[in-house]
């Protein structure tokens, strides 16, 4: 007999249709089968649960890592001198020839980087690298920075978002940064139009796996935010081995459905050291059942091809959801977690992250993490400690939908309070 805690195979859960309704949100310690969680084993296994439950409903079920092969170019003296700039090029031999690359951009410090030529009196972190902020980006590697020696892919002009990326600060505090460009893993909805409407997606890296071969049953196929959520795993595999990359502490940043897939894939592995799901909404940190901004149906209506078939059946009936978002939140425990969202930003409903937050904060404490201290919400000029925002918190700044220099002080001050 099947050992307690443990889910029927992706194919016997039931059809979203046939899921009972529960407007309360689902217990952390609850099982989908009603048994208690009590033990941290119990934890463990319940933990592997909500991932499966949320790859067969939310965001489907992904492929196996696959081989990978790499092609590194580095150059140093980027940004005036400031950074080693190393482009690797990310390939999939088992996958079809004309599967699409990841090309990831990484950015260490100068004087971090253990080849580089720069005047060292001795003692060079190099020894144990720096820890490293893997971003993941909206319109190309080259819109971070404006440095010629950065590769173009997509329209946008060099240096467009580098006050949103803020890679010169980043890189002050002694963190590298690393990038990649979400649409040439997986195109998003601006470049592949109506062609995925229907849910799931056949754009990008789908395309190269046959649908049938996924382990889940006919609806639940990885969509858009698991394949980007999947080429951010692969870029953690690879950063892992780069000489001056503390492999560690690396941190995962994405914003809005990038804060999306950035939660997805911190929940998922726990090589990822610290998660910053930024403004990340519906989907994201924020709860479904409830939720006066945008709704399942909202999502699933205008962006069918983020989330497996499935979860359009949600739409309407939240609370047949068998997890919410907060047991996503749950999952990166006892790991850290900052909830960056704006106060304006009404669309993502930081109130509605915070619920979830709060929601999640019981597993750390379980664990005997330091977790969520007070209410676990800090804003704009708060000091950002160990002692103030424990391992769980949300941090706002007044402003709307974006990523800014403020946002990156209190990010890489809660890096600092989690990696020094
Ligand atoms: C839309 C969408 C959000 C998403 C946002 C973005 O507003 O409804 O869920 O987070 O786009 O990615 O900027």
């Amino acid at each position: 007999s099947a050992p307690a805690h443990e889910l029927p195979p992706p194919t016997e859960l039931p059809d979203p249709a046939d899921l009972p309704a529960d407007p309360d949100l689902p217990d952390p310690f609850e099982t989908f089968g009603g048994e208690a969680v009590e033990r941290r084993a119990d934890w463990l296994a319940r933990r592997a649960e909500i991932l499966d439950l949320f790859r067969r409903y939310v965001y489907g079920y992904a492929p196996d890592p696959p081989e990978i092969e790499t092609a590194a170019e580095r150059t140093p003296g980027v940004l005036d001198g400031a950074a080693t700039l190393t482009e690797v090029t990310i390939s999939f031999p088992d996958l079809p020839a004309d599967a699409p690359s990841i090309t990831m951009a990484l950015f260490l410090p100068a004087n971090a980087d253990p080849n580089a030529d720069t005047d060292t009196d001795g003692d060079s972190p190099a020894e144990t690298g720096v820890p490293v902020v893997l971003g993941l980006n909206r319109a190309g590697n080259q819109v971070t920075v404006a440095d010629d020696a950065v590769t173009i892919l997509g329209d946008a002009p060099r240096g467009a978002r580098q006050e949103f990326w803020c890679v010169d600060r980043i890189l002050d505090r002694g963190y590298g940064f690393a990038t990649y460009f979400c649409g040439e893993l997986a195109p998003d909805s601006e470049d592949v139009g109506g062609a995925t409407a229907g849910g799931g997606s056949t754009a990008g890296i789908h395309a190269t796996y046959d649908a049938a071969a996924l382990p889940g049953p006919p609806g639940s196929e990885w969509g858009t935010i698991a394949a980007w959520a999947w080429g951010l795993h692969r870029c953690v595999d690879v950063l892992r081995a780069v000489e001056g990359v503390r492999a560690h502490q690396i941190a995962v940043l994405g914003h809005s459905r990038r804060g999306k897939a950035a939660v997805w894939a911190g929940a998922t592995d726990e090589r990822i050291a610290l998660v910053v799901p930024h403004q990340s909404g519906t989907g994201g940190v924020t709860l479904s059942r409830a939720n006066d901004q945008e709704s399942v149906a909202d999502i699933t209506g205008a962006f069918p091809h983020w989330f497996a078939d499935d979860f359009d059946a949600f739409a309407g009936r939240e609370a047949h959801l068998p997890v919410d978002q907060h047991l996503l939140v749950a999952c990166v425990a006892p790991r850290p977690l900052l909830d960056t969202e704006g106060s304006l930003d009404f669309w993502a409903n930081p109130d509605l992250a915070h619920e979830s937050l709060r929601a999640a904060a019981p597993v750390w404490t379980f664990l005997d993490a330091d977790g969520m201290v007070g209410d676990g919400l800090l804003a704009g000029d708060d000091e950002i400690s160990r002692a103030t925002a424990g391992d769980l918190c949300q941090y706002r700044r007044d402003t709307e939908h974006t990523l800014n220099r403020g946002y990156w002080d209190a990010i890489l001050d809660f890096a600092d309070a989690h990696f020094e």
